[in-house]
């Protein structure tokens, strides 16, 4: 059986379509005539294509302050941050979105982490002025973009945010 994958595409003469490639056909077709000139409107809807990079995932441990560990698979470029809200990880309160604007989402990175980490630019380090119990290790969890240097990262969240 042919593998398929779905698009969704809209020409100027024509109505929204669903269409679904076959696989095969589709990297026949993109390699005659090169990605760049199929239908630019055309936009992926699901499924994995050998074109389309997926997305790279990393491993990252969220060690709430009750000790519970949370073991998450996560995209490379998203922030320690929005992986603990998406997750719901307790403690975490990201108040102000990522904007490095409010310190509550302040974790302790572990301490064989820390280095690969690095230390935090000096907007981080200004904000963390009002995070709560800051130590060595502190960091804005809005603040660290995981990638594949950081692929196991292990934080700690602290008892309270500011
Ligand atoms: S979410 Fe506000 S400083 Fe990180």
């Amino acid at each position: 059986m042919r593998d398929h994958c779905r698009f969704s595409g809209r020409s100027r003469n024509r109505a929204s379509a669903r269409v679904d490639w076959p696989v095969d056909l589709l990297e026949e077709t993109a390699l005659n005539s090169g990605w760049p000139r199929l239908p630019r409107r055309l936009v992926l809807a699901g499924g994995s294509h050998p074109f389309i990079p997926e997305r790279e995932m990393t491993k990252l441990t969220i060690v709430a302050f009750d000790g519970t560990r949370h073991d998450l698979d996560v995209e490379n470029g998203s922030t320690v941050m929005e992986n603990a809200v998406r997750n719901s990880v307790p403690g975490i309160e990201a108040e102000c979105g990522g904007a490095c604007a409010c310190a509550t989402c302040h974790v302790y990175v572990d301490d064989a982490w820390s280095a690969a980490v690095g230390a935090p630019e000096a907007m981080e380090e200004d904000m963390l002025d009002f995070a709560y119990d800051v130590r060595p290790t502190s960091r804005l969890s809005c603040q660290i973009k995981m990638s594949e240097a950081l692929d196991g990262l292990i934080v700690h969240v602290p008892e309270r945010q500011a």
